[in-house]
């Protein structure tokens, strides 16, 4: 805890005074209904980041896929060793090094001319979006309902007109960092490796499955996006785009990568629909990225077959399971909840910070910080985009 910390005495900030902003159910059965508006995001720019995990304001780390032949069939057993390489050619991210929203308020800063409001009575917001987050913190808030295992907090904070969304840490999910086995560490590395035999760095060119895997590295594409009364600007990593897609315009052309390990049973099959399923399109679905290749990887660690997984019939997979998932209630929530922070804060003041926190099994609920030591909206970004 910092001394610059306040309490938050009436002068500050006045409580909350309507109780039913207190907090917020998560119960899938408080969110079922209709499916809301959601508008298919569209891209407004892109950065990369490299192997040191410096930004650039380009795609130059954006990968095409290249699959292998027969994947188009079904007939495609690659028989790929994705544990291969785990012991010396693996460069890992630190992930001590919380970086916030410190790449999406970079790419803001440069391209603050494609996001200025068109002037209304009250002033021009710098950033005419109701929201800028990561998609991964959206993707959390969409999976809530039928969360089970990992709560989250998330940080918020009202500056000039927009709400910036960011993660924090919770102590459960850094003892678990702190604590991964190394079995656990190489399946995560074999996630990126099943990439570097997915992906060529040209549209014509060919994998590289001897090179280093780098986890530093990545493609973000930048987009705008809609759900319902919530205009927001989203950012997440981008796995590849397909060179031969018939919509070659992104999010359209975009492919999202995944690994699994082989189904051999109906119990497996049905908790692969359950869990995995409602992961990947949640994660898919936010930017709109039409198609999830996986991989299925034996107990070996090579994989064994190739699937193509459209998001857009993903929920027609579950939908037979009495105990699956509705992505209706994922975005219901979601809507449900971006109002709830709209209701709370209200404080627009970059130094001031709302940490909403959740549990399974428990209703959302939201502290304030009225002088933060971990800021959502920093320093130099105020200065950069006051100028
Ligand atoms: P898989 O997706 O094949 O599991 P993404 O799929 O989102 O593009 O992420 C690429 C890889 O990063 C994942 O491959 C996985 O290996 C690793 N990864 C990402 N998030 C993870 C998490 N929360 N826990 C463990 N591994 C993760
Ligand atoms: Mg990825
Ligand atoms: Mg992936």
């Amino acid at each position: 805890a910092s001394s610059r910390k306040r309490s938050l005495d009436p002068p500050d900030l006045p409580p909350p005074k309507n109780p039913h902003v207190a907090s917020l159910r998560t119960h899938p059965s408080v969110y079922q209904g209709s499916f809301p508006f959601y508008r298919l995001p569209s891209e407004l720019g892109s950065f990369s980041l490299d192997e040191k995990r410096c930004y650039h304001g380009d795609a130059r780390r954006l990968r095409f896929l290249s699959p292998p032949a027969g994947m188009e069939s079904g007939a495609a057993s690659p028989g790929w060793d994705v544990m291969e390489g785990f012991e010396d050619r693996y460069v890992r991210r630190d992930e001590d090094q919380k970086e916030g929203l410190l790449h999406i308020l970079t790419w803001v800063t440069e391209n603050r001319a494609l996001l200025r409001g068109n002037g209304n009575p009250e002033g021009k917001r710098p950033v005419d979006r109701d929201f800028v987050t990561w998609r991964g913190h959206l993707t959390k808030i969409l999976c809530s309902p039928y969360e089970s295992q990992e709560g989250w907090i998330l940080a918020v904070t009202l500056f000039k007109g927009t709400l910036y969304i960011s993660e924090r840490e919770t102590a459960a999910a850094y003892r678990k960092r702190k604590e991964q086995t190394r079995e656990q560490e190489k399946l995560r590395y074999s996630g990126y490796k099943f990439e570097s035999y997915m992906c060529a760095d040209s549209p014509d060119g060919a994998p590289c499955p001897t090179e280093v895997v780098n986890t530093n590295e990545g493609f973000c594409s930048v987009l705008l996006g809609r759900l319902a009364s919530h205009s927001f600007l989203v950012s997440g990593e981008v796995d590849c785009k397909d060179p031969s897609s018939t919509n070659p315009s992104p999010p359209s052309c975009y492919v999202e990568l995944k690994t699994s390990a082989e189904m051999r049973s109906p119990h497996q099959e049905r908790s692969f629909h359950r869990y995995k399923l409602l992961k990947w399109w949640c994660q898919s679905f936010l930017l709109g990225i039409p198609l999830i290749i996986a991989g299925f990887r034996n107990p070996q660690g090579r994989i064994v077959s190739l699937e193509k997984f459209r998001t857009s019939e993903i929920s027609r997979l579950v939908r037979g399971d009495r105990q699956s998932w509705d992505p209706a209630v994922c975005m219901n929530f979601c809507n449900a909840f971006l109002g709830y922070i709209k209701k709370v804060v209200t404080t627009d003041d970059h130094r001031v910070v709302f940490v909403f926190s959740w549990e399974p099994g428990e209703d959302v609920t939201f502290t304030i910080e009225a002088d933060s030591d971990q800021l959502v909206v920093p320093d130099w970004y105020v200065e950069a985009i006051s100028q």
